[in-house]
């Protein structure tokens, strides 16, 4: 049975962190919230304890994981060298939601890394997750605590419904702050590539160490690959992130005003038409102009702050999953800071269908 502890998010109890960490050190899972989305965290350093993170989520063990660390001073033990832009990168943006990938430390179970000769590293900066790392003392591994595919989960509520009954222990400290996942980049390529989108805008990267690759820039939201080809990063997958139900994803909808109104009405009265109940995943001044619709809402805050934004859209979309409706209606957002995590997002949750506005 799976246990869910009450913890402090600013100021966590020792003796809960003590306890989760004890369930880690003795190869069970642990999930726990962190910046960005809540983490599914086990030994990172003990292949079976990791073998049973990818069991819990269903996920495919070709997908590799972030190890999860204390310190940057942490990273020089899981990696081959640390390389310049590493630590220009960390001493400014760690801890926080950006993941680095290097050469993967001989002694890092092939399990974290899927085979591969790189691995993934984050510092990350919630209180809770800081503690249990320190505590644990050991590298936590930790994916998004989801099934496989579906949204990452932004509060512990998330975590039960998926994954109860399959991990031992959920650390209950509210909402995450950010609510996509952190931005993954390698820099194992010359320049750095940058792997997924996430809560750490490129602009701040690029800031810091120069121009960065950006796979399908100039496509409105980036590489995706069929299920079956070979992907860059797994969180590339066309069907990630997904609700139950179907997304109708309107894009180039930017400056769209009226117009995008208009269309949206256009959209709603067809899928009505069809019998198909209607949800609305759109920011709150949207929803007032739309509020004769017959439809299910979220609001997702609003339209100008895309901070709070990212942090509202994995719920919403569980949210009108649990309302049980069957097509979700919602739009893009401009291409640039976290709009660019957010749109990658809604596109996957698309599985790639878009409707181009
Ligand atoms: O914010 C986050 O990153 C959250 C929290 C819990 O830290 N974690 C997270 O993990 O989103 P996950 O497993 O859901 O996504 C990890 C991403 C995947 O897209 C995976 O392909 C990529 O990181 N990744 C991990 N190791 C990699 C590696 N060695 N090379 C390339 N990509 C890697
Ligand atoms: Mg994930």
């Amino acid at each position: 049975m799976t246990r869910v502890l009450s913890v402090d998010a600013t100021d966590p109890q020792p003796e809960v962190i003590a306890e989760a960490a004890a369930v880690i050190r003795r190869g069970g899972l642990v999930a726990f919230p962190t910046e960005t989305v809540y983490g599914l965290g086990a030994d990172g350093l003990n292949p079976s304890a990791v073998q049973a993170i990818f069991t819990a989520k269903k996920r495919p063990s070709s997908d590799p994981l972030i190890l999860h660390l204390a310190d940057f001073e942490q990273l020089a033990s899981i990696t081959q060298a640390v390389p310049e832009a590493a630590r220009r990168l960390a001493d400014q943006l760690w801890p926080g939601p950006l993941t680095l990938v290097l050469p993967r430390a001989a002694h890092v179970p092939l399990e974290v890394s899927s085979g591969g000769p790189t691995v993934a590293a984050r510092v990350p900066a919630h209180p809770v997750a800081q503690a249990l790392i320190r505590a644990a003392g050991t590298p936590i591994a930790a994916p998004s605590a989801n099934l496989f595919s579906r949204p990452s989960p932004t509060q512990a509520s998330d975590v039960f419904e998926d994954l109860d009954g399959r991990i031992d222990l959920i650390l209950d400290g509210g909402p995450t702050a950010i609510g996509v996942e952190s931005s993954v980049l390698s820099l194992v390529t010359t320049p750095p590539t940058l792997l997924r989108p996430g809560g750490l805008p490129v602009e701040a990267i690029e800031a810091l160490i120069g121009p960065i690759f950006l796979p399908g820039e100039g496509e409105q939201s980036g590489p995706v690959v069929a299920d079956n080809e070979a992907a860059p990063a797994p969180g590339m997958l066309l069907k990630h992130y997904s609700p139950r139900a179907r997304l109708l994803y309107l894009t180039n909808s930017a400056q769209a005003g009226e117009a995008l109104l208009a269309r949206m009405r256009q959209i709603a009265s067809q899928e009505l038409a069809a019998g198909r109940r209607l949800g609305l995943l759109l920011p709150e001044q949207e929803l007032a102009a739309l509020d004769d619709l017959d439809a299910e809402r979220f609001s997702l805050g609003s339209h100008n702050d895309l901070g709070q934004i990212a942090a509202r859209l994995f719920a919403g979309m569980r949210a009108l999953d649990r309302a049980g409706i069957a097509s979700i209606l919602t739009h893009d957002y401009p291409n640039e800071g976290l709009g660019r995590a957010l749109n990658n997002r809604l596109y996957r949750a698309a599985e790639g269908n878009t409707i181009s506005f």
